[in-house]
């Protein structure tokens, strides 16, 4: 079952002048809930508020957003809650008006049931003909704009393959559809720049903050496909799924390796047994 709230109501419409409708102009969290618990949820809010910030949108509060999250619970346990902010109700253009009121939305879906072979034995990636446009006003930013990965994920069907790869113009790769990547190379984590494109992961920080307990060294730069497909280890990791490791990128075949496997045991990410 979906349960909504439209600024804070069960019942409200949503107007038909929302600009998140009529321009993608306005953000989004996807949150796991797991045991009663919204998981990152500190990380989601502060990323949500500095999307506002960044795109200028009038910010709802955190205790806001808190207790209508709670209040969209209720009793369930395990779920995802999204949370949508718009910018607000239009009048006719791309300009907005200075007053302009956020429209918040919060849905919870039913659990993600994906695989446990996911986790355990690891997943196959493809790489996608869709490239991702560089824009640094809205890098690491997590928009509304979504095109670029509907169009990427519409490039496949079969149920085999589980992710897909990214890149930009440059032929760097950046992401996956729906998920950051990491590579291992000679015991070095590396994960893309995201400086000019891509969405800046709540795993992905939380990856990045384990490899500094772990005491991983970590890299954060440009990396082309080639040096991606020549890896010793490589992960796909979202607020979602956690951590996937990867199996295969197109025909080249990987192995579940040490480092992978150390940073989800510390973010606890394989699903109980
Ligand atoms: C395009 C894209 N990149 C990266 C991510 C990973 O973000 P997060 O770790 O915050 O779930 C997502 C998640 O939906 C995404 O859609």
């Amino acid at each position: 079952m979906i349960r909504q709230l439209i600024n804070g109501a069960s019942e409200a419409p949503l107007s038909i002048l929302d600009r998140g409708l009529h321009y993608g102009d306005g953000l989004f969290e996807t949150m796991l809930v797991a045991n009663s618990k919204i998981i990152h949820l500190v990380d989601h809010l502060y990323r949500l508020r500095d999307g506002c910030r960044r795109l200028n949108i009038s910010t709802p509060s955190s205790e806001t957003l808190v207790s209508e999250c709670a209040l969209l619970l209720g009793d369930v346990k395990e779920g995802v809650i999204k949370i949508i902010v718009t910018r607000g109700d239009a009048t006719r253009g791309y300009r907005y008006a200075d007053n302009q009121v956020a429209n918040r939305i919060l849905i919870l879906y039913p659990p993600v049931h994906y695989a446990e072979q996911n986790w355990r034995c690891g997943i196959t990636l493809r790489v996608c003909q869709t490239r991702l446009g560089s824009n640094r006003q809205l890098a690491g930013i997590k928009h509304l704009n979504r095109l670029e990965q509907v169009m990427a994920r519409a490039e496949w069907n079969d149920d085999d393959i589980a992710e897909g790869i990214m890149l930009d113009a440059a032929g760097n790769v950046i992401e996956a559809t729906m998920s950051n990547v990491f590579m291992v190379e000679n015991e070095q984590l590396m994960t893309p720049d995201l400086s000019e494109c891509g969405v800046a992961g709540i795993m992905r920080k939380n990856v990045i903050d384990s490899a500094q307990t772990l005491q991983i060294p970590l890299k954060i730069e440009n990396i082309p496909l080639q040096r991606l497909v020549c890896a010793d280890e490589v992960f796909i990791c979202n607020s979602i799924i956690g951590i996937w490791p990867v199996i295969a990128i197109a025909k080249q075949g990987f192995e579940l390796g040490p480092i992978t496997s150390k940073l989800m045991n510390l973010l606890k990410v394989l699903p109980s047994a």
